[in-house]
C-alpha cells in the first residue's frame, strides 16, 4: 500500500471528518460521505477510509472488492481475481449463487425475524432437513461459528453435569494446540496463538490444551474423570492446513466413546463439501457426539451456524438456558436450506475431491526450493513458502493478486489455497498457471 497516497487522502477528509464540540456526528458524516461518494472510490480511497473508520483489528491484502460471481471477484477499478480464499470457506458454492440469492430474496419480503419468542413456519422445516441430512436428532441454531463453538461447550458443560454426573462446575473441556474457533472469550482461552488470546486474560477456567495429531496424550487427558469433551478440527484450517495422520479421527473416536466424553467436530471450515466429503470426519466414517457449522451453511450470505447431536445432550439445556436473537429467523433458515441444496444438488463434494487432487498435483510440480510443502485435502489446501529476504508469503501473496488471483497468507510463510467448489478443470489449470508464473518471478 503506498503510505503517502493514502495519508494524502486521509488528510483531505480531515476536515470533514474531525468531530468538535460545536459539529454533530451527524452533519459531520453527511459532509464526508457527500464528499466521498461524488465519484466512486478508488482502491486507494477505500483502503485509507477503512483505515480511518475502521477498528484496526484486520491486516486484509490491499485489494478493494465490488462484485463476487461464482469463482471470480472483482475490485472496484474493475480488474478480475479468481477468489482462492472462499472468504475463509464461507463461499464454498460460489459468489452470489443465484438459487441462494433467490431464497433470501424471496424470504426477505416476507418474514425475516420473528424472535424465538414465537414460531415461525420455515424453522421447523430447515431443522427437519438439516438433521435428516447429518443424521442427528436435533439442531441448535446460532449465527456465527464462534457462536455454534459456544454452544456445543455450554452443551457439554450441561451435559456433564446433568447426565454424565461431574461435580457442579468442575466440568473440564479438551482442545488441541493450534486450534482456530473464533474470537470470543471462550475461544481466545483455548488458543495457544498469542495474537489470539495475549492481553485477553482473564481466561475461561476449565479448558485444557493438548497437542494435536496426538492420540496417546488424548489418551493420558481422559485419565481425568472430570472431562466432559474433546472438541478438534478434523483439519486444522487457521494453523495452515494441518491434516492428522490417518486414523486419528478415528482414535479421537475410539477413545472419547471409551471414557465417556463427547467428541465435538468443529467443521466450520472443513464441513460442507470443503474436503472432499459432506464431513470431514467422513473421511474416516466417524460419527462425533457433536458437530458446528457455519460459514458455507448461508454460502456467503448471511451468518448461519448450527450445532448438532443427539437428544440426550441436547436436551440437557432447556428453556431459557440458551439462544440468540437471530438464531434460526425464517430468513437464515430459507438461505441454510438452499445453501445445503447447492453442495447436494452441484456435487461439490465429488467436485472439491477432484479439483482438489488436480491442484496438489500440479502444485507439487512448483520449485521445491520455494515451495515446500504442498498439502490439504478436497479443495483445503496450503502451500508452505520457503522465506528469504527476497520474498515471504505475503510478497507471493500482493504478485498472485497482481496476476489475478486471490489468496491470503497464514504464520507468515503458509499460504492457503481454497477456492469455491465449483471451480472447474479448465479454471483450475489456468489458476495453476497463474500461481507457478508467480512462484518463477521471484
Ligand atoms: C474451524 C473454525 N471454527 C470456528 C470459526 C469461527 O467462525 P466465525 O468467524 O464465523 O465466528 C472459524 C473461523 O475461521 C473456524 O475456522
Amino acid at each position: 500500500m503506498r503510505m503517502s497516497q493514502l495519508s494524502r487522502f486521509v488528510n483531505s477528509l480531515t476536515p470533514f471528518l474531525s468531530r468538535s464540540a460545536h459539529t454533530t456526528v451527524r452533519t459531520t458524516t453527511s459532509a464526508a460521505t457527500k464528499k466521498a461518494y461524488e465519484k466512486p472510490l478508488s482502491s486507494e480511497e477505500v483502503f485509507a477510509r477503512e483505515e480511518r473508520y475502521g477498528a484496526h483489528n484486520y491486516h486484509p491484502l490491499p485489494v478493494a472488492l465490488e462484485r463476487g460471481q461464482g469463482v471470480y471477484v472483482w475490485d472496484v477499478e474493475g480488474r478480475k481475481y479468481y477468489d482462492f480464499l472462499s472468504s475463509y470457506s464461507a463461499v464454498n458454492q460460489g459468489h452470489c449463487h443465484p438459487k441462494i440469492v433467490h431464497a433470501l430474496k424471496a424470504q426477505a419480503e416476507k418474514l425475516t425475524l420473528t424472535s424465538r419468542a414465537f414460531y415461525n413456519n420455515v424453522l421447523g422445516e430447515y431443522e427437519e432437513y438439516i438433521t435428516r441430512l447429518f443424521n442427528y436428532d436435533k439442531v441448535l441454531p446460532m449465527n456465527t461459528g464462534v457462536e455454534a463453538g459456544e454452544t456445543a461447550c455450554k452443551l457439554a458443560r450441561k451435559w456433564a453435569y446433568t447426565v454424565k454426573g461431574i461435580q457442579k462446575y468442575k466440568a473440564k473441556i479438551i482442545f488441541a494446540d493450534g486450534n482456530f474457533w473464533g474470537r470470543t472469550l471462550a475461544a481466545v482461552s483455548s488458543s495457544t496463538d498469542p495474537s489470539s488470546y495475549e492481553g485477553f486474560g482473564p481466561f475461561m477456567p476449565g479448558f485444557e490444551i493438548i497437542p494435536y495429531n496426538d492420540l496417546p496424550a488424548l489418551e493420558r487427558a481422559v485419565q481425568d474423570p472430570n472431562v466432559a469433551a474433546f472438541m478438534v478440527e478434523p483439519i486444522q484450517g487457521e494453523a495452515g492446513v494441518i491434516v492428522p495422520d490417518d486414523g486419528y479421527l478415528q482414535g479421537v473416536r475410539d477413545i472419547c466413546t471409551q471414557h465417556n466424553i463427547l467428541f465435538i467436530a468443529d467443521e466450520v471450515q472443513t464441513g460442507l463439501a470443503r474436503t472432499g466429503k459432506m464431513l470431514a470426519v467422513d473421511h474416516e466414517n466417524v460419527r462425533p457426539d457433536i458437530v458446528t457449522l457455519g460459514k458455507a451453511l448461508s454460502g456467503g450470505l448471511y451468518p448461519v451456524s448450527a450445532v448438532l447431536c443427539d437428544d440426550d445432550i441436547m436436551l440437557s439445556i432447556k428453556p431459557g438456558e440458551h439462544g440468540s436473537t437471530y438464531g434460526g429467523n425464517p430468513l437464515a433458515c430459507r438461505v441454510g436450506v438452499a445453501a445445503l441444496e447447492v453442495i447436494e444438488e452441484e456435487k461439490l463434494s465429488e467436485n472439491a475431491e477432484k479439483m482438489g487432487r488436480l491442484l496438489r498435483d500440479e502444485l507439487m510440480k512448483l520449485p521445491s526450493d520455494i515451495v515446500t510443502k504442498v498439502r490439504g485435502r478436497g479443495l483445503l489446501n496450503a502451500v508452505v513458502i520457503k522465506e528469504c529476504k527476497a520474498y515471504d508469503a505475503w510478497k507471493v501473496c500482493l504478485r498472485l493478486r497482481d496476476n489475478g488471483l486471490l489468496a491470503k497468507p497464514t504464520h507468515g510463510d503458509i499460504i492457503r489455497l481454497a477456492p469455491p467448489l465449483i471451480i472447474n478443470e479448465e479454471e483450475i489449470r489456468d489458476c495453476v498457471e497463474i500461481i507457478t508464473k508467480t512462484i518463477l518471478s521471484f
